[in-house]
């Protein structure tokens, strides 16, 4: 059944073409990464082949698409937040060659290729992801900094987004929650920590590479927050409808390993209309921009639709 669009192109405004901004950021990332890490050929050659496996595989960049256009929304220069949007890929990616890892969701798929350690082994795989982590806060360091904003801010930002309070704690709920009945509100603790905070954070971070106002900083932390639970209720339900094939990843898995999600505890409608409902709060939330955040309302809108 075809939804409503929750981004309609008022008259006279070109309706934004999400589609050549996705192309065209993730080149520019891309690049920027590329520039970023070290070659594959700089030893010890094995773990930058490892790190680069990951990075280079073909990654939906959401991530950095959210750091560019919440720095735009702000009136900056994306060239000012490119660096920040490579950093917040770098923990992304770190974080799903673990989470692939046996003793985690022990999966042999990721981004249409097999995962790290079914190339690399286990160890290799390990380390990549922590090389992966410090090369972020690497970059991260290479930004600009400003008296609103500075290094300090924009370290301690990234820090705790991935660290044991937000990330990792929500890594932690997800596999302790594994086999046991899971309140709503359980899994609401989970989906904040283990997705919704990385995503606020990218936002976030494009306002800070943009010096935006606290008024900014207020509406794009509403906003990254709203669409990154979003993001893990629709990942959740895809898991259950989509092919492996169309994920890129196994499909079914989290059945399989009696994950917390919310078409286990809710039901796949009831899940959707709770998606439609968050994203429609992170639009709410963009109204200071006043029109000015039109990627950054085409990417909630592409998130939720979205079907791999
Ligand atoms: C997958 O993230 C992990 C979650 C937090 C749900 P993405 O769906 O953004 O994965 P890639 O980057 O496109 O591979
Ligand atoms: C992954 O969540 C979250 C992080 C890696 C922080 P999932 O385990 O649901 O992600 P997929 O489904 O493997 O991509
Ligand atoms: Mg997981
Ligand atoms: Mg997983
Ligand atoms: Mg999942």
């Amino acid at each position: 059944m075809p939804r409503k669009s929750l981004h309609p192109s008022p008259t006279g405004r070109p309706a934004f073409d999400l589609a050549k901004f996705l192309e065209t950021r993730t080149a520019a990332v891309n690049a920027a990464l590329d520039r970023f890490l070290p070659s594959e050929q700089t030893k010890p050659a094995t773990i930058h082949r490892a790190m680069r496996y990951s990075l280079f595989a073909g990654g939906k960049r959401m991530r950095p698409a959210l750091v560019l256009a919440a720095a735009t929304a702000c009136g900056g220069r994306e060239s000012d937040a490119l660096p920040l949007a490579c950093a917040v890929e770098c923990i992304h990616t770190y974080s799903l060659v673990h989470d692939d890892l046996p003793a985690m969701d022990n999966d042999d798929f990721r981004r249409g290729k097999l995962t790290n350690h079914k190339v690399f082994g286990e160890g290799i795989a390990v380390l990549a992801g922590d090389a992966l982590l410090t090369q972020a806060f690497e970059i991260a360091a290479q930004a600009k900094g400003w008296p609103r904003y500075s290094h300090r801010d924009l370290i301690l930002e990234i820090a705790k987004a991935s660290g044991s309070l937000q990330l990792i704690a929500g890594q932690v709920a997800d596999l302790e929650g594994e086999g046991k009945k899971t309140s709503a509100a359980q899994l609401k603790y989970i989906h904040e920590r283990k997705t919704s905070a990385l995503l606020c954070c990218s936002a976030r971070l494009g306002g800070m590479s943009a010096k935006c106002s606290p008024a900014q900083i207020a509406a794009l932390t509403d906003f990254g927050y709203h669409v990154g639970l979003a993001f893990q209720v629709i990942d959740d339900i895809l898991d259950v409808t989509q092919t492996s094939e169309k994920l890129g990843k196994t499909a079914g898995k989290d059945t399989k390993a009696q994950k917390a999600t919310y078409p286990s505890i809710v039901g796949l409608e009831k899940s959707r209309k709770i998606a439609e409902e968050l994203t429609a709060r992170a639009f709410a939330a963009l109204r200071v921009f006043k029109g000015k955040a039109v990627a950054l309302e085409a990417l909630a809108e592409f998130l939720l639709k979205r079907e791999c």
